[in-house]
């Protein structure tokens, strides 16, 4: 199984070169930084432990990727949503069922009789955690101190990269969801080579809310990634046309990216590089494309006459 040490392709974006960092081609199975997230679990043993439990949308690449982490543990994985669309009960597609496939019970917390209108992580913690020491608890999107381990390598990966290249000096740029990945990175490269800078921007929730997440995190600013600004604020998880032509700009460069966090992070990036064009840039694939299973139907849906690369 690849876990570690992937490749650096070169691609022409715009009139720019950009370095990208392939992440896709870790394990399909830990989709991307999940391998680097989870790297932790999977390098170290838990005594004592027989079930993980997992909570976020049932949609989730994280619930794909720690049934994965469950089957090679040999544990029992219980993951829970706050609902499941019934479209997606009878149509199981993308992670929700290649997570089934791995044994993965999902239980449907607007289901539960007992749930008294709790939020998620409250029921867990109330109902789910409390008291059980047989149960290992990885909360949503892989957000927790453990995922330094992990990130960490791929920093290491980085930088033997540039001094390879020769490069005097790095930005890296990421998109974020809870921040964990390029947070971690960041710490990485102040502690081993302070040469490289982590750019990022906020996909999920804005930039306060991202700001929040590092400090969560990490109380240390200088440990902070950049957050480059957005030219317009997107939900996160809705569908734009914007998005869809620069993932199939993308794909012209024959590689191909997911349309959660991507198109935003490329946009971003577009922008940026438009004042910065002589910065070296690594942008990192963080995996993710089993989303796309069920990203691009809905896609196709909603613009029909676009082509579908
Ligand atoms: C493909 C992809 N890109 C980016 C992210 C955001 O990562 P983070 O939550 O560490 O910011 C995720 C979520 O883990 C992801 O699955």
């Amino acid at each position: 199984m690849k876990l570690a040490q992937t490749p650096v392709d070169e691609i022409l974006f715009g009139e720019h070169s950009v370095f990208v960092k392939r992440d896709d081609l870790l394990h399909p199975e830990f989709s991307g930084n999940k391998a680097r997230k989870f790297g932790y679990f999977l390098d170290n043993e838990f005594t004592g432990i027989n079930t993980l439990i997992g909570y976020g949308s049932a949609q989730a690449n994280s619930l794909y990727s720690m049934s994965a982490l469950a089957k090679i543990k040999g544990w029992r994985f219980r993951f829970y949503v706050d609902h499941i669309a019934s479209y997606l009960v009878e149509n199981p597609i993308g992670n929700y069922r290649a997570a089934l496939e791995n044994g993965a019970e999902i239980i449907d917390l607007s289901l539960c009789e007992d749930r008294n209108n709790r939020d998620s992580l409250t029921y867990l913690q109330q109902c789910v955690l409390a008291g059980d020491s047989d149960q290992l608890f990885i909360p949503e999107g892989g957000r927790c101190l453990y995922a330094e381990h992990g990130v960490r390598q791929l920093a290491d990966e980085i930088i033997m990269w540039k001094q390879q290249q020769g490069l005097s000096v790095l930005s890296v740029f990421l998109p974020s969801g809870t921040g964990t990945t390029a947070l971690f990175l960041q710490k990485s490269f102040v502690e081993l080579d302070p040469s490289i800078s982590v750019y990022t921007c906020a996909v999920v929730g804005g930039d306060e809310y991202l700001r929040k997440q590092f400090f969560e995190l990490a109380p240390n600013i200088a440990y902070h990634p950049a957050i480059l600004p957005s030219r317009k604020r997107y939900h996160f998880g809705k569908l734009y046309s914007e998005f869809f032509q620069m993932w199939l700009q993308l794909k012209e460069t024959g590689i191909e990216f997911e349309l959660l966090y991507d198109p935003l992070g490329w946009l971003v990036l577009q922008d940026y590089l438009k004042a910065n064009s002589g910065e070296k840039i690594l942008y990192i694939h963080q995996g993710g494309l089993l989303g796309n299973q069920s990203m691009l139907p809905r896609y196709k849906r909603k613009f029909r006459e676009m082509p579908l690369g």
